[in-house]
């Protein structure tokens, strides 16, 4: 299965070419598109009313908006669970205070966003190509540094809280026998819920990383003949670059005869820092902006054939 992320700066056209790519790889191969924009146009770009759900459009493009509000209050509501399952022997602690306010706590979107990419490429295994179109960049860049981010947290958590299971071993031998209306807290590893959820997660991390930096993900970057887009395009192709994903394919969209220079121009930058992707072009279409035929995926150009 390959999968592919459609991304660049908002209005340039990555819904559109996602939906291109998704409607010409279709012709020979089963194809799921997801998008994951919660300004979603997808289900426009197709004249179909899309809700969260999987919904066919031919025996072989299935098409998904995702819903990122509910998403959130999913995510959030499983891991409230798994909180308070996990720390039910600290009374103490007012969880259901932490939990009001974790709610409004920076990074849930972009977790909500990463899970549920997780999920579709577990779940969906008889695609050939998975699809995400992305929200603007800034959002997409941060839910794409997720697992690396996270495993560092989680390589640090867990040395610390073996650091605790050792003072607790040490606690326990010193004090000897307890009575009988004490418990004896864990101090072995192997029985230890939080480190095991830790290792867990530490393990899923890994193996998304794995998936987005591997041979069959590709990152494919679109842009516009224009100064904003160029500037944005660069910061991207950095982030990239640091998070070491796979950019494969540069899409140049909206080229006009008369943008033409501004679009050499463009491209030449954008080769400086991105040496050996190849670039395509998409033309400005009459057709796609009167949008007469409906068919809004449908483009002139073959954007699929470096992806293959
Ligand atoms: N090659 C093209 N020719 C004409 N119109 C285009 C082309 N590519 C995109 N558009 C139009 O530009 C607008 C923004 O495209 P969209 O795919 O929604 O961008 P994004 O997803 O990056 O925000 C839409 O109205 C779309 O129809
Ligand atoms: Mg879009």
């Amino acid at each position: 299965m390959k999968i592919l992320f459609f991304t660049g700066k908002g209005g340039v056209g990555k819904s559109t070419m996602a939906a291109a790519a998704a409607w010409q790889l279709s012709r020979k191969s089963r194809v799921l598109i997801v998008s994951l924009d919660p300004a979603h146009n997808l289900g426009d770009i197709f004249g179909v009313d899309l809700k969260d759900n999987k919904s066919q459009y031919t025996s072989t493009l299935f098409l998904k908006e995702i819903d990122l509000q509910k998403l959130s209050r999913e995510y959030l509501q499983r891991e409230i669970n798994v909180l308070s399952g996990t720390y039910k022997y600290l009374q103490t602690l007012n969880l259901d205070n932490y939990f009001s306010v974790l709610r409004y706590s920076p990074g849930i979107e972009e977790y909500a966003l990463l899970t549920s990419i997780e999920k579709t490429i577990k779940n969906e295994t008889d695609f050939d190509y998975i699809i995400f179109d992305t929200p603007p960049t800034g959002l997409t860049l941060r839910f794409l540094a997720l697992p690396k981010v996270t495993i560092t947290w989680i390589d640090r958590l867990i040395q610390i809280r073996q650091k605790i299971l050792e003072k607790r071993y040490t606690i326990h031998r010193i004090r000897g026998p307890l009575s009988n209306e004490e418990t004896v807290l864990n101090y072995k590893e192997a029985d230890d819920d939080i480190l095991k959820r830790l290792w867990k997660l530490n393990s899923n991390y890994q193996a998304l990383n794995k998936i987005l930096q591997g041979e069959n993900c590709s990152v494919i970057l679109v842009f516009n003949p224009d100064v904003l887009s160029l500037k944005e395009s660069e910061r991207l192709i950095e982030g990239l670059n640091d998070l070491n994903l796979p950019l494969r394919l540069l899409i140049n969209n909206k080229v006009t005869e008369d943008n033409k220079e501004m679009a050499d121009h463009v491209e030449g930058n954008m080769r400086k820092k991105a040496k050996d992707v190849p670039i395509d072009r998409v033309f400005l279409s009459k057709a796609l902006l009167d949008g007469k035929d409906g068919k809004l995926y449908d483009i002139q150009e073959d954007i699929t054939s470096k992806l293959l």
